[in-house]
């Protein structure tokens, strides 16, 4: 089975055709990172004006690799897609409708089945599809050395922990098959990946999120000097179990970062330091209530997913920590472009555990749940 899945829930315009659920065919991401860049964040209008721009060149390059003989693009999907997925939240209510319009009037004009897609859930089949390079990307916040996929050692055992960490999501699942889902705990106040942003503009590295924290972590020289974490760690104790909370952390990197200006010691030193705390005080609490959860449904693998979840030190810390427990499990990553907003995954998601619908029943739902499963 063939499908075609567009996304465009955040800034991202994407789409992509996978076979199966874990070929890839193509997969085009076009970002507006350059003008959020300007404004200093995203702003939902501009995204989405950026969006409409984009998404009928980003779906026509999508269709390219299956285009025979001079086909227009009707034809194309036509002959060789069997149905369309596309997300319908939770995003920005402006940019969902750009994805969620085209891809009615696709299905509307081609007869094809329509198959409405949660992107947090979505996340995580990026582990379910094999390993497969991005065609077209504009997205530059993509570090080389991306690690395997789940497809290069084994196929994802049941049940599985699953956590979908990203700009707005911290969320831990219970997977006992592809289709069969169990939301376990998410965060109560703010994401990780909010933190890790948040603190990027913080320090001064604008709109690099944690990407730019990574990078800058690496300067920390941790062998030479004692590291004494300044930082909590927040919500590990017990009664929390398998919820999180960043925004104590988002406050508390703030006296930080205030307290190097006023003292006039804001130099690369010190930021490396702090940039490293952040890493390891997000890093110690996902990995932490991650390892919770496996131990608490004694789960065959765990799955990362979501933009964090290409975070270098978040892996290491993980497998390290899943060594060390003496708990046979497989750990599966996706490969770093698969991480961040793309389509292939919607597609992945949408062939195993999406349901067609009408396409006049499908609208852009912006806070589209994502504990009922
Ligand atoms: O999944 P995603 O692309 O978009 C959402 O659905 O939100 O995730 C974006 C998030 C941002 O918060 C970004 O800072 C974070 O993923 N991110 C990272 C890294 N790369 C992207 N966080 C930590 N380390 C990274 N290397
Ligand atoms: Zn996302």
């Amino acid at each position: 089975m063939r499908i075609l899945a567009i996304e465009s829930s955040c800034d991202e315009t994407a789409a992509a055709v996978v076979e199966d659920g874990v070929t890839v065919i193509s997969n085009v991401v076009a970002t507006s990172h350059e003008m959020h860049e300007k404004y200093g964040g995203i702003v939902p209008e501009v995204a989405a004006r950026k969006q409409l721009e984009s998404i009928i060149p980003v779906a026509t390059e999508a269709l390219k690799p299956l285009q025979k003989n001079n086909e227009s693009v009707h034809q194309i999907i036509n002959d060789s897609i069997d149905a369309i997925a596309v997300t319908v939240g939770p995003g920005l209510i402006a940019s969902l409708l750009v994805g969620v319009e085209t891809a009615k009037t696709i299905s509307m004009t081609t007869g094809k089945h329509l198959i409405p897609v949660n992107h947090v859930l979505a996340h995580m089949y990026a582990n379910f599809v094999n390993d497969a390079p991005v065609i077209a990307s504009k997205n530059e916040a993509i570090p080389s050395g991306s690690p395997r996929s789940a497809r290069d050692d084994k196929s994802i055992e049941f049940p599985a922990i699953s956590l979908v960490v990203s700009g707005g999501h911290t969320e831990l699942y219970l997977m006992e098959s592809p289709k069969k889902l169990t939301w376990l705990g998410g965060t109560i106040d703010d994401a990780a990946g909010e933190c890790f942003d948040k603190s990027a503009r913080l320090l001064g590295f604008g709109h690099g999120g944690g990407l730019a924290i990574q990078d800058a972590a690496k300067k920390y020289n941790v062998n030479d000097q004692k590291y004494i974490p300044v930082l909590p760690r927040p919500m590990l104790e017990k009664d929390n179990e398998l919820n999180f909370s960043f925004s104590g952390l988002k406050t508390a990197i703030l006296r930080e970062v205030n307290k190097l200006k006023e003292r006039e010691l804001a130099d690369d030193e010190h930021i490396a330091f702090l940039s490293y705390d952040i890493q390891e005080a997000i890093t110690d609490v996902l990995v932490k209530k991650t390892m919770r959860a496996i131990k608490k449904y004694e789960t065959k693998s765990v799955l990362l997913s979501g933009g964090v979840s290409s975070n270098l030190r978040l892996r290491e810390k993980l497998s390290t920590a899943l060594r060390q427990s003496d708990l046979s499990l497989s750990l599966h990553v996706p490969p770093v472009p698969l991480c961040t907003d793309n389509a292939v995954y919607i597609a992945s998601y949408a062939y195993f555990r999406g349901k067609h619908v009408p396409w006049q029943t499908i609208t852009a739902v912006p806070d589209l749940s994502v504990e009922s499963v």
